[in-house]
């Protein structure tokens, strides 16, 4: 196992009503509150109003709102000017990912004097970031309880990651009563996105993390229990509750540290997503299945096979490729049974950008670093799989 530092800084308020924690929380670092959110379902299903009742006497809020999924560098600048213009001394995040990622880079660019972009493209230059506290009302991306952030560049028509040890939320509250209002997609998209940042420290090198392997495997467990029954019964309080907790222990370093390598299938993504505006969760659960069969061989069988038996419960008396190949159907048809759209095709994707597409992927996702190293041609040839 290789070495790692380990320092999730995140208070985690979990349960039905811990939103009650937010005035004492905002409270430790001022009065003046910059309130993020997205497209408006806050305001539908209630949790604005609640925001609202708990902060507007105590604190001054400032609005930030309409932040769009697969958030912009233009929103980014929005949120810096608002923060400067009103001395903001906290941010809070009310969404998905989206949301509390426009934030993240927003808290770090309060700080820099150039262009946030700068910062997306050199993480080295973040030295000191407002701080940041969420509530999250869409589990996948992990977001709440990480450092990541992902923003699009529309001029440059590039999607890239950036963070930091201080743009890591300093709290977060968890309260899976606020997720039943998403709708089975968006359900089965971040089910999928919790999934996919498993299944990517899964696959980083390094065969001797045995624990961050088996702590993986529980996480797809979950998701593949609970899935189904969340998009069947929307307000199941137990399905919501362990989805979300799934999503925060996904992808806050508890699985993926200790194991080498660069990821491999999220690269690939964030090219559909920022050419086409796709949603995150989709592209992966699209491009999973072909990124398998495409790096099956002698080095990779293996692993693909212990995935199979371990949590798909695939027999394991039958030869290692074969186990492999059904791990492989029994994924796809897994995702496709949560309602999402399996081919480019069906999400309106065609050829015409795979070449362009796959030279950004590997030139920004360092691919040639994977689990099984990638080159162009490779990453063409898994968007083919996939029309
Ligand atoms: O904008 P509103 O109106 O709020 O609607 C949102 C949005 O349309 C809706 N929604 C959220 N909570 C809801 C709800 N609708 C009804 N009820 C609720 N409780 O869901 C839609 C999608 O929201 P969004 O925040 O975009 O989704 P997600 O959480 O999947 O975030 C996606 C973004 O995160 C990035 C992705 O690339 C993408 O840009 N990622 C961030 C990561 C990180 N920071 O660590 C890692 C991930 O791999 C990922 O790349
Ligand atoms: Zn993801």
């Amino acid at each position: 196992m290789d070495n790692f530092k380990f320092h999730v800084y995140t208070e985690i308020f979990f349960g039905k009503g811990e939103i009650k924690n937010l005035p004492a929380t905002l409270g430790k670092y001022g009065k003046n509150v910059l309130f993020a959110y997205g497209g408006g379902s806050i305001k539908k299903n209630g949790i604005y109003e609640q925001v609202m009742e708990l902060l507007s006497e105590t604190f001054n809020v400032v609005e930030f709102a309409n932040i769009e999924p697969n958030p912009t560098l233009d929103s980014v600048k929005r949120g810096v000017a608002l923060c400067r213009n009103h001395s903001i001394d906290v941010i809070l995040a009310v969404g998905g990912g989206s949301v509390i990622d426009c934030t993240k880079a927003v808290a770090a660019a309060r700080y820099y004097e150039g262009d946030p972009w700068d910062l997306v493209l050199d993480s080295r230059k973040i030295t000191k970031a407002l701080p940041i506290v969420t509530v999250l009302t869409m589990a996948g991306t992990g977001s709440e309880m990480n450092r990541g952030s992902v923003i699009t560049n529309k001029e440059k028509m590039l999607k890239l990651g950036m963070g930091a040890p201080v743009t890591m939320p300093q709290a977060t509250v968890i309260d899976p009563t606020y997720l039943f209002t998403l709708p089975p997609i968006q359900t089965a998209a971040g089910a999928a996105d919790t999934f996919s940042h498993v299944l990517e420290s899964y696959f980083k090198k390094g065969e001797d993390a045995f624990i961050q392997d088996k702590m993986s495997e529980a996480v797809m467990l979950t998701v593949i229990k609970y899935a189904p029954i969340a998009i069947k019964e929307p307000e199941n309080y137990a399905a919501r509750a362990n989805l979300a907790w799934a999503s925060s222990l996904a992808l806050n370093g508890l699985t993926g540290n200790g194991k080498s390598g660069a990821w491999s299938i999220h690269a690939i993504e964030h090219e559909l997503s920022a050419y086409y505006d796709l949603t995150h969760g989709v592209g992966l659960a699209i491009l999973i299945p072909a990124w398998l069969k495409h790096i099956l061989n002698e080095q990779s069988v293996d692993r693909i096979a212990a995935l199979g038996v371990n949590v798909f419960k695939i027999s394991d008396q039958q030869d290692k490729f074969e186990i492999a190949k059904k791990t492989i159907g029994a994924m796809e048809q897994f995702f496709a049974s949560l309602g999402i759209p399996m081919r480019l095709t069906d999400v309106g994707i065609d050829e015409e950008k795979f070449e362009l597409m796959a030279e950004k992927a590997v030139k920004y996702g360092a691919l040639k670093h994977a689990y099984v190293p990638m080159t162009k041609e490779d990453v063409i040839q898994i968007y083919q799989l996939c029309k």
